[in-house]
């Protein structure tokens, strides 16, 4: 069967107002501006308000990348939303958005793979517009990690922020667009990142609120050592598939999990400082909108042209990874 070319139409992101500085985290927990610089490289991240869910994030991302693209709501045949903060556990925050949207006629589902999860949306809803079955998908992550996160355990409370970003995908000229995607899973490291409350394991109770069941539980320096051997192996691994060398990389848009493992994958892939998009200073990390955000971010700031290669890559609870090599 021959395969439509596919790739990314337009781009959006949404950040909520309010800002929650390393200094104010120091009035919250035992830790300081410089740890915090130094061990992660964030220096701020954003907080939903109490009304705001993630559809709502979603929404002004989606929108964004709507116009980017030049198409209607109306238009889109599918929505796919990453995250691991859904409003709710069901109906999905893609129902929710498609309502919003007013996007009669989209199928819509959301994808759980933690911070990989616009990695695997975006691998399969191009699948369906390769294969002629759509012609236009959304594809979002969008996060209230705030809502989530133990503001008293200062592990895990100063890395994360809330956001979304959004694409827009369809077909595209030959020789543009994705090129390869890595996906991979390894749930045997499950436990190193997990909320594992609320589910069908341990349901929501006056017990498991008392346990904090029902927040980002992480064993950081675990998931560190696992996140520096995946982002250079899967990066290489897309690399391969789209028959590129280190050095035709333009722009790496990597999670924005730590700055020193970002470092550690530039390093791997032998690139410069230019050609890696970095705003996790300004997010913290965003799980799964952190790599759609980061790809708005790198449009807005004009670092992409036509005909740019492109990697896209992230590792997130799961354990779970992803990547892709792509043309603009
Ligand atoms: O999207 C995927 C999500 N997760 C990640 O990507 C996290 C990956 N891991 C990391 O980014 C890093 O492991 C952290 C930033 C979480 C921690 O950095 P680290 O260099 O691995 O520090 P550590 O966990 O080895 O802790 C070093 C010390 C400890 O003190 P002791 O035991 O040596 O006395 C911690 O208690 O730093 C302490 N510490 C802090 N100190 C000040 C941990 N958190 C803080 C803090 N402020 N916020």
């Amino acid at each position: 069967m021959d395969l439509y070319p596919v790739g990314i139409l337009g781009t959006g992101k949404y950040v909520p107002d309010r800002i929650l500085s390393n200094h104010d985290l120091e009035k919250m927990v035992d830790t300081n501006d410089e740890w915090i610089v130094t061990r992660t490289g964030i220096r701020e991240r954003r907080i939903s308000s109490d009304e705001q869910a993630s559809s709502d994030l979603a929404l002004e991302a989606a929108k964004g990348a709507l116009d980017s693209a030049g198409i209607t709501a109306d238009q889109l045949d599918l929505i796919v939303v990453a995250t691991i903060t859904p409003d709710m556990a069901f109906p999905s925050t893609a129902c929710i958005l498609q309502e919003k949207l007013g996007a009669r006629k989209a199928a819509a589902f959301d994808l759980s793979a933690a911070c990989s999860g616009f990695i695997y949306g975006l691998a399969n809803a191009s699948n369906f517009i390769a294969t002629g079955m759509y012609q236009y998908a959304l594809v979002v992550g969008a996060e209230c990690l705030s809502k989530i996160t133990d503001y008293t355990d200062r592990n895990t409370c100063v890395l994360f922020g809330d956001g979304a970003g959004a694409v827009v995908i369809g077909r595209v000229p030959e020789g543009r667009g994705f090129k390869s995607f890595e996906l991979g899973a390894d749930g045997s490291g499950g436990d190193l990142l997990k909320v594992c409350g609320g589910g069908s394991r341990n349901p929501s109770s006056a017990a498991s609120l008392e346990s904090k069941l029902h927040f980002i539980q992480m064993a950081g320096a675990d998931v560190f050592k696992f996140a520096v051997r995946i982002m250079g192996a899967a990066a290489e691994e897309v690399l391969r598939k789209a028959k590129w060398e280190k050095a035709d990389i333009d722009l790496l848009v990597p999670h924005q999990a730590n700055k020193r493992i970002i470092q550690s994958a530039m390093e791997r892939l032998e690139l410069p400082p230019e050609k890696c998009m970095v705003n996790l200073d300004r997010y913290g990390n965003v799980s799964a909108a952190s790599i759609p955000l980061a790809l708005a971010e790198a449009v807005e700031e004009g670092r992409l042209k036509e005909g740019d290669k492109l990697i896209l890559v992230g590792f997130g609870g799961g354990l779970t990874w992803g990547a892709s090599a792509l043309v603009w």
